[in-house]
């Protein structure tokens, strides 16, 4: 049952990308750091990772190899503020409550609780719900709330138009993993999507309440260009990663057989969000670039080097997907990162998957998956199509 569960994984990274089941496999042995030609220092070793997460002096991602250097390109020098600088430490804290587990569980129920409800009914009914899909119209749904895109047609189109929107943004830094340089095009075409995405941002941004994430940044000084620029990332960041690890823990629960237990135990949930997370790993690799020359488990890395991290190597390690695996110290939660830029959208992400989870552990039944496709060459591994019935 695990090797089903690992076939369809391979599926999905190769669908990816070719080299990445190659690159994440193969990135075993350098466990704890090893010097890869073109890709610069690469370890997937979870203790080694969090330390180099949790060393701001010595690594950034604001140099080549890092987030901030892509985005710094497309967004402008500001990012180089909010990113890293004192400006991200300020942003983190005063947005701190705008994500609690109670402020998630709550946005999650209010914005795509009733649109899980008609999911759940048409299971209910015999009809086939394609998963894959209706994940992305959550994220859409969540995106679009917290940005306060207005959307005006009924229906799942517009959402699944503003998931297309951040994934088409995200696409732009596939093939970054050699270098973060963007091309004069990439960037160009990247500045027209932004705009489109974030029309709308600078009206919401004058007037939207305190405890919103747009009201949030006004009253924190943020300029509107800055505010856009945040929103912007809030979507690529929120969208991809959420609806693959909602559709592949689906997947998983199914491929393994784990979901009889989880419907014999549903005070199990927790547990298949985290391995769900954990074994799908869905941003899969973490850049940083050396800011000063530092020794890291006896290796010297120099200023101006790249590391990077397999986290996905790093969380699966530890096994195939297991309801009984309980909590990881070496790997906490490293499918979020660690240190200062810890998702910030960890707890929207874990309800979201929750809600996913319960509404088809609410049916009483099992789930069956009748086919699947993959995404192909996509920056986020995951499921183009898994249609989902309940059996009879
Ligand atoms: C399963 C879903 C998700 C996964 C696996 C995930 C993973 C990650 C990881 C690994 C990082 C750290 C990147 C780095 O250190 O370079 C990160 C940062 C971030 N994530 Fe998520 N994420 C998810 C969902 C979300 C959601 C739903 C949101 C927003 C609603 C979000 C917003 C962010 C933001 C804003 C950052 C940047 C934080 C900072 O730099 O301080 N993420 N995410």
């Amino acid at each position: 049952m695990i090797d089903t569960a690992r076939r369809h994984e391979f599926r999905v990274l190769a669908s990816a990308h070719p080299k990445l089941p190659v690159l994440l496999t193969a990135g075993r042995f350098a466990r704890r750091l090893r010097r890869v030609p073109r890709i610069g220092w690469v370890t997937s070793d979870p203790l080694t990772a969090r330390r180099i997460l949790n060393d701001p002096e010595h690594f950034t991602l604001l140099g080549e190899g890092g987030v901030g250097h892509l985005w710094a390109q497309v967004l402008g020098d500001w990012v180089y503020e909010i990113f890293d600088g004192p400006g991200h430490h300020q942003l983190r804290t005063r947005t701190r409550d705008l994500f609690t587990d109670e402020n998630a569980r709550l946005l999650t129920e209010r914005v795509v609780g009733p649109r899980l409800a008609e999911a759940g009914a048409e299971l209910r009914a015999g009809r086939t719900v394609d998963i894959a899909d209706l994940a992305r119209v959550l994220v859409g749904r969540i995106v679009a709330d917290l940005l306060r895109i207005p959307v005006t047609e009924a229906g799942d189109d517009a959402y699944r138009k503003i998931f297309a929107t951040g994934e088409e943004l995200a696409s732009l830094a596939l093939g970054t993993t050699a270098s973060t340089h963007l091309a004069p095009e990439t960037i160009a075409r990247a500045k027209v999507i932004v705009s489109r995405l974030t029309a709308n941002v600078a009206g919401s941004w004058r007037t939207a309440p305190p405890e919103t994430v747009l009201g949030r940044c006004r009253e924190l000084g943020l300029e509107q260009q800055q505010a856009e620029g945040l929103a912007t990332l809030l979507m690529v960041a929120g969208t991809e990663t959420a609806a693959s690890a909602m559709a592949r823990t689906v997947a998983l629960l199914h491929d393994t057989g784990a979901q009889h237990r989880l419907l014999r135990e549903p005070e199990l949930l927790p547990d298949a969000v985290r391995e769900g997370l954990r074994v799908t790993t869905p941003a899969p690799l973490i850049g940083r670039a050396v800011a000063a020359d530092v020794t890291v488990d006896g290796r010297l890395l120099r200023a101006g080097e790249r590391v990077l991290m397999l986290t996905y190597t790093a969380n699966n390690a530890a096994g195939g997907f297991d309801l009984d695996r309980g909590y990881l110290p070496d790997q906490r939660q490293l499918w979020f990162g660690a240190g200062r830029h810890l998702c910030l959208g960890a707890p929207v992400a874990r309800a979201e998957i929750t809600g996913m989870l319960q509404t088809l552990l609410d049916t009483g039944r099992p789930w069956r998956i009748g086919g699947r496709a993959y995404r192909k060459r996509v920056l986020i591994p995951s499921y183009a199509a898994l249609p989902v019935s309940i059996a009879a």
